[in-house]
């Protein structure tokens, strides 16, 4: 049974360590100020880097913007749970946050943790996937939005979007070309898990179904 829709709109936070491209493409879907119908509002950003141009990005939009320290993933979680709970979030969204979380941290946001992965899972988890799609000699790459569970890029997928790998492609080249159907495909997930059409404890099905499901929109 999803948890979704509300019957409101959603209360959505993001988490980035980086530069916030897919934070940029969420707030468009749904923005800090939406229309009543709205499925969702990004309403919180959370980044474990100070310097990170995803706070920065946020504070434009005019989203609250807050740097918890990640000394010691205790700490960080604690202070992230804390400021969740506070801005009261139906929804988290992992967009190019860079660090592993506790299994405690995603038990207690089962169903409602979203992590973009730029490979087409469960090929190439974990770190520089597009190395390694290089690497395997792979004629196509793409992206993954999906639930998180316990495991490393495991968790049950809701959209993926494919992109050729082209000759002459180095790591910057792929990621750019994969980063641009990542900014299509985060949005349509969180539209998807918010309208309940998707959830965690959905029968696991094959990629090829997430992909068939992206391509005729939804
Ligand atoms: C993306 O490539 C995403 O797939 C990965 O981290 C990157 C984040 O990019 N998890 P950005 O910060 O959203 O621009």
């Amino acid at each position: 049974m999803s948890r979704f829709p509300l019957g409101r709109t959603a209360r959505i936070a993001v988490l980035a360590s980086g530069r916030g491209s897919n934070l940029e493409a969420l707030l468009r879907a749904f923005p800090p100020t939406p229309p009543g119908d709205a499925l969702g509002t990004v309403c919180l950003v959370i980044s474990n880097r100070p310097e990170a141009p995803a706070l920065a990005r946020a504070r434009a939009a005019g989203v609250e913007a807050r740097h918890v320290a990640y000394d010691r993933r205790e700490g960080f979680e604690a202070a992230a749970v804390a400021a969740l709970d506070e801005a009261d979030i139906d929804l988290v969204c992992l967009a190019g946050f860079m660090r592993i979380l506790s299994p405690a941290f995603v038990r207690r946001y089962r169903g409602r943790l979203l992590n973009i992965h730029p490979s087409l899972l469960p090929a190439h988890r974990g770190l520089h996937a597009q190395r390694q799609a290089l690497e395997a000699g792979d004629a196509e790459s793409g992206c993954t939005v999906h639930f998180v569970d316990e495991g490393v890029d495991t968790g049950t997928i809701v959209v993926q979007r494919s992109v050729p790998v082209l000759d002459g492609d180095d790591e910057e080249s792929l990621a750019e070309r994969i980063r641009e159907q990542e900014h299509l495909a985060f949005p349509e997930a969180v539209g998807l898990v918010l309208s309940g059409r998707v959830a965690a404890d959905a029968a696991p099905e094959s990629s090829a179904d997430a992909r068939d499901r992206a391509e005729v929109g939804g």
